[in-house]
């Protein structure tokens, strides 16, 4: 039976990499790479980096996947939906191709499988049309969210409250009832500037865990700016940018 590892590598630091993904680093013959883009070459690249420095036997090898791209109408759910259903179509296509009977197959997985990650999804979606059998196990690793905790030095939640993690483009005008601390990824758009003048602290890092990271905190009113202007930079320098952020209201008591 073909084996399927889905590796959680950390976001960014590959010091970030647990003991549980080296070890099952070594246990892959072939690893899945995707490729295409400034971001993904970058990407590329520390993936590789990582299995240069941690994987102790000889004789693995790499194949490259061509992402496909998404298409981007009026209705993102459907776009998304077409978009998985070709990464599906070409990891299918590859798994069978690529990867003898009784070997093993490594996904390394950018932060944790778990969050805002499609790998799991499309391998569960494969595994239910079982095309053939195959085997799958998940290791976790470091989110961005961690990261970002870390490096700012600020336990995620106050006491006893929730913490909410969603997209920029979930992103209301205002933190969502009940919560007073907000986790915001993916957002292309710079949504923490609609909850200007809403008396909320941000804590924002890009690139975290890197030689490019860049961290700005304080109250979002005073750093938007900065940070705008930051972001802009960077994004413009490195031709890709991945940013994470924070935001919490006022403590009330
Ligand atoms: C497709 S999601 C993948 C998240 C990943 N699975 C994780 O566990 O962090 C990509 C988003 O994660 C965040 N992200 C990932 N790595 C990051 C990093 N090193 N620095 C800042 N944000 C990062 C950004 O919000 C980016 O848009």
């Amino acid at each position: 039976m073909r084996k399927v590892l889905i590796i959680g590598i950390g976001a960014g630091d590959p010091d970030y990499l647990t003991v549980q993904a080296i070890e099952a680093l070594n246990q892959a013959d072939v690893f899945f790479i995707p490729d295409k883009g400034a971001e993904k070459a970058a990407l590329r690249e520390l993936r590789e980096e990582i299995c240069a420095r941690f994987i102790r036997r000889p004789g693995y090898r790499f194949v490259s996947i061509e992402v496909p791209v998404r298409g981007k109408s009026d209705d993102y759910k459907a776009d998304v939906a077409a978009w998985h259903a070709a990464i599906e179509a070409r990891y299918t296509a590859l798994l069978e191709s690529e990867l003898a009977d009784g070997e093993t197959g490594a996904f390394l997985v950018w932060g944790d499988p778990a969050l805002y990650d499609s790998t799991l999804r499309i391998i569960q979606e494969i595994d239910a049309k079982a095309p053939f059998p195959f085997d799958y196990r998940v290791i976790p690793g470091i989110t961005s969210v961690q990261a970002l905790a870390a490096q700012h030095r600020i336990a995620l939640n106050r006491i006893g409250e929730p913490v909410h993690v969603t997209t920029g483009r979930k992103l209301g005008e205002a933190l969502p009832d009940g919560t007073d601390t907000v986790v915001v990824m993916l957002d292309g758009e710079q949504a923490f500037k609609r909850l200007v003048g809403r008396d909320l602290e941000i804590y924002w890092g890009a690139y975290l865990g890197t030689q490019e990271e860049i961290l700005v905190s304080g109250p979002l009113d005073d750093v938007a700016g900065e940070i705008d202007r930051l972001r802009r930079e960077a994004r413009d320098k490195n031709g890709w940018i991945m940013d994470t952020y924070l935001l919490r209201g006022p403590k009330t008591r």
